[in-house]
């Protein structure tokens, strides 16, 4: 793995990725980080990573749907590995307006993977992360394995599902060496406050509505990002051509159970005191539609063929991440602001 292709590096998971890679793990070649910058993306998340490491780390802003443009950044920086986050993400979005996450997801992961397929010669791995909402609903029993079959219900789903597929298919009809992953609901620094977790810390610091869907009872298995990042990279490294790994933290909780507990964790920080205790702004609201009831991961396969497990609990990681958020005032005014915007328009000349 010389020249490292990642895609959507500069969203939440990707610039966790990005960080630990090249702060932490053995890789030692070039990584070209390929992000279009929509909302969810923030070059300035990286921009020490930029200042620390100029000679093996480049910024190129692309759009992943842009085939010729993708061509050339392959040949320019003879791209061998890919780790292909670029995505449309929020599922509420996907119900809005599904046609970016059918131009994304699908269409985009196509164009990588007819690069890769041209460039089979130099290609050494194509990763391609993945949600594991692609399975669809658990009643209250049982968990998703890698044998689970998919069974996606929303638009955002359902195309991460479709871009699973031609990832598989590339690997059984051309030869392509890839890996999936197919990973819970992840969670940390960096992470866009339009999912639950940031968007419940900030409005519950600041007083404001904790809107939970439905009854709340909704269960998700959570992951703080660095473990996720781990995992890809043990998957990357050492997992079996042509396979997919399911990865979660064994952390099953409700929606109104984390509320709750982040209400409570916050109440009892030296924040500033709002009017009431945090647990009376929380307020049920209707329900998404199609919501999935349960998610839970068996990442067994991830933790016995390829030795990983996660270190944070989600008491640890979710302290983390409320702090990171404490500390980041400026980071989350600027992401909600379009101040960002004409930060990348000083800082990228455009
Ligand atoms: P995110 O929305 O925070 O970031 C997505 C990034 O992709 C952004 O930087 C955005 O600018 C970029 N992007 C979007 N469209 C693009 C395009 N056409 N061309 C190039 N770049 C584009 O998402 P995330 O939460 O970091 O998720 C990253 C990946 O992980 C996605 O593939 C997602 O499906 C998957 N995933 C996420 C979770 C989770 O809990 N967040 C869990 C499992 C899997
Ligand atoms: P989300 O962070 O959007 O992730 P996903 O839909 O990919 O699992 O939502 C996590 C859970 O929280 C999901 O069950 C929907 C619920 N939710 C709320 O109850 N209120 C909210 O404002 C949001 C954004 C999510």
């Amino acid at each position: 793995m010389k020249n490292m292709l990642v895609t959507g590096g500069c969203g939440f998971i990707g610039t966790n990725f990005i960080r630990y890679i090249l702060e932490e793990s053995d890789f030692e070649g070039r990584l070209i980080n390929v992000d279009a910058l929509t909302y969810a993306g923030n070059p300035e998340n990286l921009k020490e990573i930029e200042e620390r490491f100029p000679e093996r780390y480049v910024f190129i802003q692309e759009d992943i749907c842009d085939a010729d443009a993708m061509r050339r950044v392959f040949d320019a920086y003879k791209i061998d590995t890919l780790c292909h986050f670029a995505a449309e993400s929020h599922v509420d979005r996907s119900i809005a307006a599904p046609g970016a996450f059918i131009q994304t997801n699908i269409v985009g992961t196509f164009n990588l993977l007819e690069l890769a397929r041209k460039n089979l010669d130099r290609l050494v791995l194509f990763h391609h992360i993945s949600t594991d909402e692609v399975f669809g609903s658990l009643g209250p029993e049982g968990y998703f394995t890698e044998e689970t079959p998919y069974s996606p219900n929303s638009p955002y789903s359902a195309s991460k599902a479709s871009s699973d597929h031609l990832v598989r298919a590339y690997h059984k009809t051309y030869g392509l060496p890839v890996t999936l992953s197919n990973c819970s609901n992840n969670y940390g620094p960096y992470q866009f406050p339009e999912k639950l977790l940031p968007l419940m810390i900030l409005n519950a610091l600041e007083g404001g509505s904790l809107p939970v869907y439905g009854d709340g009872r909704h269960v998700r298995d959570w992951l703080y990002v660095r473990d996720h990042c781990t995992a890809i990279w043990r998957i990357m490294k050492a997992g079996k051509r042509g396979e997919t790994y399911t990865v979660g933290g064994n952390t099953e909780m409700e929606n109104i159970g984390i509320v709750e507990m982040l209400c409570d964790i916050l109440d009892g920080l030296p924040v500033p005191k709002i009017h009431c205790a945090r647990r009376a702004l929380i307020a049920f609201v209707k329900d998404r539609p199609g919501h999935d009831r349960r998610y839970a991961i068996d990442s067994t396969k991830l933790r016995r063929q390829l030795g990983w497990q996660p270190e944070e609990s989600f008491e640890t990681g979710l302290r983390k991440t409320i702090r990171w958020y404490l500390d980041h005032r400026d980071w989350v005014d600027r992401v909600r602001s379009g101040a960002y915007q004409q930060w990348i328009a000083s800082h990228y000349g455009e």
